[in-house]
């Protein structure tokens, strides 16, 4: 079935009907278009457009399209153009004529942002909660290795210690601008199109006011012609989706480091990882690849649509419908890849043991003991270059911090003295760090109630 056809002397090719068709693909649509269609019947019901009756017999045909729709067969052989012709054949095949009164003032190109609008603002709130849950998670592990000393690394070099819970606090922090983001994005997404016709506002008298409120939309786009060529909200959930896809991918980097017999303190759980089928002892960390390696889709799937809107004149071109390929496949990408990064996290068993001597194996007491100097008064460039000495003569002789003595420290320059040798224990150092978004072990206890109360907010 087509929504038009009076003007033209020619079928279309079929060449060109198997191009341009969307049902395909936007058949996802299907429960939000109903669901926009039946507040559209009570609309036109409102504007005098259907009668009480009329409308009553279209809403409840609506509804048992939704019913019907959930047989396997339901889509079988249909070859209409999108899912809105395709709803409306179905609605003929049940409301005779009456079907043909429920296009009545509405425009396919302000139907389609609706249904988008309504789809994704689902789609923002599951991703929301499973952002939620990821960050319970990371809590729930710093929680269950509340001391634990591991090594910060900077270029990937062992840097300072830090608390487990502090790194896994840095991910929560992520996660909740992510969280922020996408709150923004379903606020501009949360609004009604309908009423804006094709472009330039409705010839009917719709209530738009009372049409939001029915579906649920917080206010009114403000501009028919903006309207009709919008997809900005879109572009903001993708976006958001991408810095969601890119703090996983940058954790499961690391985890998959961490776990490797290089580092060796993080052990990922056999449920989620993979053997080879070659090498007997291969334990693999496919889960965290696979969520680093989605990443390119959802990437990909922002750059398209940002792409397809540049230059598009205003305001609707059937460009716009290659906005839904992108947009399908970064939600599902990315709801899973939250999925499978809480399993792996609460799965993941530390070896504190193996982190700590990781820990003390290295210098990362260096700035410890520099920061004290500094605290005692010498300069700081002094301290520096004092402790990079401490350090040079350290590797020279293969010996590890813990193996200075304090006698011996105290030789070795007139400004160290024998009590600065408490600091070459890391969790000294870590005490000196008390500081607001330190990685002292109170301020990160106290980071990790703030998370579990900021958490609840969430919720
Ligand atoms: N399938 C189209 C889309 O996704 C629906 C809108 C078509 N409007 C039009 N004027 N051809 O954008």
């Amino acid at each position: 079935m087509k929504l038009w056809g009076g003007r033209f002397e020619q079928a279309p090719s079929e060449v060109f009907e198997r191009f341009s068709e969307s049902l395909s693909f936007d058949r996802r649509l299907l429960e939000a278009d109903v669901r926009g269609s039946q507040a559209w019947a009570r609309a036109l019901e409102r504007a005098g457009i259907l009668t009480a009756a009329e409308c009553e017999r279209i809403v409840t045909a609506f509804e048992e399209i939704l019913a019907e729709a959930a047989r396997p067969e339901f889509f079988a052989g249909a070859s209409d153009e999108d899912i809105h012709t395709f709803v409306i054949r179905k609605l003929g095949e049940r409301a005779g004529n009456l079907a043909e009164k429920i296009h009545t003032g509405r425009s396919r190109n302000e139907q389609v942002s609706t249904d988008m609008r309504l789809w994704l603002r689902e789609r923002i709130d599951e991703t929301r909660a499973l952002l939620a849950d990821l960050m319970e998670a990371l809590v729930r592990h710093g929680r269950r290795y509340a001391d634990a000393v591991v090594p910060g690394y900077t270029h990937l070099r062992r840097a300072q210690a830090v608390l487990w819970p502090h790194y896994l606090l840095a991910y929560f922090e992520m996660f909740a601008r992510d969280t922020e983001r996408l709150r923004e994005a379903r606020r501009r997404t949360n609004l009604l199109p309908l009423g804006s016709g094709a472009l330039a506002g409705s010839g009917i008298k719709i209530d738009r006011e009372a049409l939001a409120r029915e579906l649920g939309f917080e206010g009114l786009t403000r501009n028919s012609m903006d309207a009709a060529a919008d997809r900005d909200f879109v572009l903001d959930f993708l976006y958001a989706a991408v810095l969601i896809m890119l703090h996983l991918s940058r954790l499961a980097e690391d985890w998959i480091l961490y776990s490797s017999d290089e580092f060796g303190w993080l052990e990922l759980a056999d449920a989620v990882t993979s053997g080879s089928s070659l090498m007997p002892q291969k334990k693999n960390p496919d889960s965290l690849e696979l969520i680093r390696g989605k990443c390119g889709r959802v990437f990909g799937s922002f750059s398209s649509l940002f792409v397809t809107l540049k230059g598009l004149p205003t305001t609707y071109n059937r460009d716009l419908q290659e906005d839904k390929i992108p947009l399908f496949e970064a939600a599902d990408e990315v709801q899973a890849s939250l999925r499978m990064a809480r399993v792996v996290i609460d799965s993941a068993v530390l070896k504190p043991e193996v982190a700590l001597q990781a820990v003390e194996r290295s210098w990362v007491v260096a700035t410890d003991l520099a920061e004290a100097l500094a605290r005692a008064g010498v300069s700081f460039h002094r301290a520096h270059q004092l402790v990079g000495k401490l350090v040079l003569e350290s590797l020279r002789r293969g010996k590890a911090p813990k193996e200075w003595t304090g006698e011996e420290l105290a030789a070795f320059a007139p400004e160290l003295t024998a009590e600065l040798a408490a600091l070459l224990e890391p969790a000294a150092g870590l005490a000196t760090r008390e500081i607001p978004g330190g990685t002292g072990p109170v301020a990160v206890a106290e980071a990790l109630e703030a998370a579990e109360r900021r958490l609840a907010e969430l919720r």
